[in-house]
Parts: C-alpha cells; sequence; structure tokens
C-alpha cells in the first residue's frame, strides 16, 4: 500500500482547503495547507510591527519562527512560535496582505523547504499554488481546482456570514481577484496548473463530488 503525494493547487477560495482535509482523512493521511503557513509568516510580521514589503527583514524573522498543525475540527489548528492562531490568520487584514509576503524569495525558499520536509515520506495531502507545479514536482496525484470567480466569492461570502462577518459580496469579488491576479503575475512560482495536473471545476459541484472526483484520481494511478 504506498503512500502517494497528493497536491491540490487553485486560485482563492476555490475549495482546496475543504476537500483536502476530507480527502486526507479518508486516505489517513497527513493534511498540510500551506496557505495557513503564508498567512502565519504575514501575520507575524504585522504583529511585530515589521513593513510587509521589507523582505530583509522579514527573511530574518524566518530564522526563529515555527509554524506547527495539529489536527482539529472542523479545521486543522495552526500554531505559530508556539501560540495558536488558527482564526487570526483568516482575518481580512491579512487575507489581504499575505500574496506581498508570499511573493519574496526568502520567504518561498524556507517555507518551501518545510514543505518537502513534511511531505518527504508520502502520505500527504498538500494544498497550496505551486505544489504541483514547484513544491512537489514528483507528486504521484496533481489537482487544479477551479471555479467561477462568482462562486468563489458567494462561497466565501457564506463562511464570513457564518463567523458573523458581513463584507458585501461584491467586495469579495474584488479581494479575490486583486489575489489572484497576485499570484498568477508573481516571479517566483506563481500559481500555475502543473502540465500533469487534471483541472475540476468544481463550480456545479458539490464537496461530495469533488471529493470523490478525487479519490477516483487516487484510486487510477494504483
Ligand atoms: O490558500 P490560502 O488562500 O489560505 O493562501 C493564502 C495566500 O498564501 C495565497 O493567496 C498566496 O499568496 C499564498 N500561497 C502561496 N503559495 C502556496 C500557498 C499559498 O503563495 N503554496
Amino acid at each position: 500500500n504506498e503512500k502517494y503525494q497528493i497536491a491540490i493547487d487553485g486560485p482563492a477560495s476555490a475549495g482546496k482547503s475543504t476537500v483536502a482535509k476530507i480527502v486526507a482523512k479518508d486516505l489517513q493521511y497527513v493534511y498540510c495547507d500551506t496557505g495557513a503557513m503564508y498567512r502565519a509568516v504575514t501575520l507575524k510580521a504585522m504583529e511585530n510591527g515589521i513593513d510587509v514589503n521589507d523582505e530583509i527583514k522579514i527573511g530574518k524573522m524566518l530564522d526563529d519562527t515555527k509554524i506547527t498543525f495539529k489536527p482539529g475540527d472542523p479545521v486543522q489548528k495552526v500554531f505559530l512560535d508556539g501560540t495558536e492562531v488558527t482564526e487570526k490568520i483568516r482575518q481580512t487584514n491579512v487575507t489581504n496582505l499575505v500574496s506581498t509576503v508570499a511573493a519574496q524569495k526568502r520567504v518561498r525558499e524556507v517555507l518551501t523547504d518545510w514543505q518537502r520536509q513534511l511531505a518527504s515520506d508520502g502520505g500527504i495531502v498538500m494544498d497550496g499554488r505551486d505544489i504541483g507545479s514547484s513544491v512537489l514536482p514528483k507528486a504521484e496525484v496533481k489537482i487544479f481546482l477551479i471555479a467561477s470567480v462568482d462562486e468563489r466569492a458567494e462561497r466565501r461570502y457564506k463562511e464570513n456570514l457564518a463567523k458573523g462577518m458581513n463584507v458585501s459580496l461584491d467586495q469579495l469579488k474584488k479581494e479575490i481577484e486583486i489575489r489572484d491576479q497576485k499570484d498568477s503575475t508573481r516571479k517566483i512560482s506563481p500559481l500555475t496548473k502543473a502540465a500533469d495536473a487534471v483541472e475540476v471545476d468544481t463550480t456545479s459541484m458539490t464537496i461530495d463530488d469533488v471529493v470523490n472526483k478525487i479519490l477516483e484520481i487516487v484510486d487510477s494511478v494504483s
């Protein structure tokens, strides 16, 4: 029973983490949310009063930064230097600055290195933007999840409402488009579909549909 690396990439709010987590549970694999790592680095810079454009200071900050995960329901818990930051890293201010930090060379080097270590034994589902194209180029399974921007904004809107946040649908759509634009056009490992990735358009699919589709793809390589 071989333990694969499963890479799930795609634009913001395409449902990657929701399905990645379920797929990992079904297969008894480890789940790694790489977006949470970039978010935690961004949060730390902000909390330390470091300008998010200051690559040198952020690079140095990484020398004593530790990000860890603990399984949890309904979401995996994220710890930054031992303190839980699961909710804080989803705040709007972090979301809107993370792409600036994620474009930096040193940040990508350090986080990519951690991600490769986590995945080295296989048995992992990793979601992000550059997993299939750059972090784990040899992953046995590569999925590229997409959905229309309207559908993605709608999903984010409903999630927000459930958390008691009220941001207009239009505003969310704008934020998603700006972030995708930044993530797709940066110089180092931009958001892109790997040549050997299977594209799944989730616009009119349920979560179960998407999970089953991915499990079928996993079965087809074994
Ligand atoms: O997946 P999530 O929306 O939480 O990711 C937050 C941000 O982290 C992305 O918009 C992107 O800027 C960055 N990211 C990245 N590479 C990854 C995962 C996330 O650059 N593999």
